[in-house]
């Protein structure tokens, strides 16, 4: 297998430059509102009898994705076929695998101010307009019982369902045009959209290309699995995810100082390519695993790691459920290969890295620490040990958290 092709065959673009972007709006009757607080999901009125749907942020990284293919092969968001389809059987209508909803979740108030066929605009809690959309659909989600199905769990404790339960109770769905902004991506640097990376991919004349998602910065078994997949492929694309998470996990912009230390130090530059994703996380475990994989395949990677409680959180999923889930569909439906690692540590008897898999020694001869020890220890002014994380990204997160703690 070569660089992939995109999910459902066709690299969707659905981003248009401000002159052909159909702005109809007039805002004069919202510019007045402009102080009172703007809410996510509410529908603001023009003047000319135009409609503005207000998005939160996550809707904006959605939009980012479906606007540069990463998603392909949505073209919006998910009418109610395709939701319930993906809901129950993680399939768009059309069949074709996809995991997770993409949705645009509206106030109950809104969903009345709106009608099928209508041409909305999409516009940031700034009340500048992002996107326009065709509202083809209309519907409710059955919230309390598609939470189960997607995340595992109805407990409103797990920041997925809790995100999920919390933006609306209607949802639009329809086809987007994306607005092209002129102000820059976060880390635009590293900002590639899947037609970028794939041509990044082919200058370095890769054709095989082992994709790598993390939220967290990048710890000793990060590195030996993404280094054990290299040893097998042509090149290894690090694409942390740097849309909206949840409060306590590291902040994306010292993630990313943290990722170029390591990269400088300890990877092979013509090897490694760093990517920033910024897609939001979900937390929803196998389910997300599915999803990060196909987004990867349209990023053009022909390879997909897949550790322990890919995506996890707390003690929702099982260690390998987002393993096991790949055992739903066929090689062919995924059209990327996911490469399983068992959990990871550094042994020392081995005096190295190994997983469970590789290592006959006992527990207590392991090197492990959870996220939440690691920024515990981290705002305590105490540093992890170099088995668990290089000292150069060590040094990146001392710095912010020693200021976090006095600040
Ligand atoms: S997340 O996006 O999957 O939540 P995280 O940074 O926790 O991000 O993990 C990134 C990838 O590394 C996932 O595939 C995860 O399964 C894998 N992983 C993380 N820690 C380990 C470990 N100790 N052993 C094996 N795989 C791991």
């Amino acid at each position: 297998m070569a660089v992939n092709l995109p999910h459902g065959g066709v690299l969707v673009n659905r981003l248009f430059c401000s002159d052909r972007f159909e702005l109809e709006v007039d805002f004069a009757l919202a510019k007045r509102e402009r102080d009172a607080r703007l809410e996510p999901g509410q529908v603001i009125l023009g003047a000319a009898g135009s409609k503005a749907v207000i998005v939160d942020e996550t809707t904006l990284s959605d939009l980012a994705q479906i606007a540069m293919g990463a998603f392909s092969p949505l073209t919006g968001f998910m009418g109610e076929a395709d939701y319930r389809s993906v809901v129950e059987s993680m399939r768009l209508d059309s069949g074709l695998v996809w995991s997770m909803p993409v949705v645009l979740p509206l106030t109950e108030e809104a969903a009345e101010a709106l009608a099928l066929d209508d041409v909305v605009i999409l516009c940031d809690q700034d009340l500048r307009p992002r996107a326009s959309m065709t509202v083809e659909s209309l519907y409710r989600p059955s919230l309390a019982s598609d939470v189960v199905r997607i995340y595992g769990t109805g407990d409103v404790a797990h920041p997925g369902v809790r995100s999920t339960l919390s933006r609306g109770v209607v949802y639009a769905g329809g086809p987007v045009r994306v607005l092209a902004l002129e102000d820059s991506p976060p880390f635009a640097e590293y900002s590639h959209t899947p037609v970028m990376a794939r041509a990044l991919f082919a200058e370095r004349g890769w054709r095989t290309i082992v994709g790598f998602q993390t939220r967290n910065p990048i710890h000793r078994a990060h590195e030996y699995i993404q280094k054990c997949a290299l040893e097998t492929v042509d090149g290894l694309y690090v694409h942390p995810l740097i849309g909206p998470t949840k409060e306590d996990d590291v902040p994306g912009p010292l993630r990313m100082k943290a990722y170029e230390a390591i990269l400088r130090h300890y990877y092979p530059a013509d090897r490694t390519l760093l990517g920033a994703y910024s897609a939001a996380m979900r937390y929803a475990g196998p389910r997300e695993a599915v999803m990060h994989a196909l987004v990867r395949k349209n990023f053009g990677c022909t390879h997909f790691i897949v550790g322990r409680d890919h995506a996890g959180v707390g003690n929702y999923y099982g260690t390998y459920a987002a393993q096991e889930i790949f055992t739903r569909f066929s090689q062919d439906e995924i059209g990327i290969i996911p490469v399983f690692f068992e959990h990871a540590f550094y042994c020392k008897r081995c005096a190295g890295m190994a997983t469970t898999k590789t290592c006959p020694h006992a527990e207590s001869e392991r090197v492990t620490l959870s996220g939440t020890r690691v920024r515990a220890m981290l705002t305590q002014g105490i540093a992890p040990p170099p088995e668990f994380s290089r000292p150069e990204v060590v040094a990146v997160l001392m710095e912010h958290y020693a200021a976090y703690a006095t600040s």
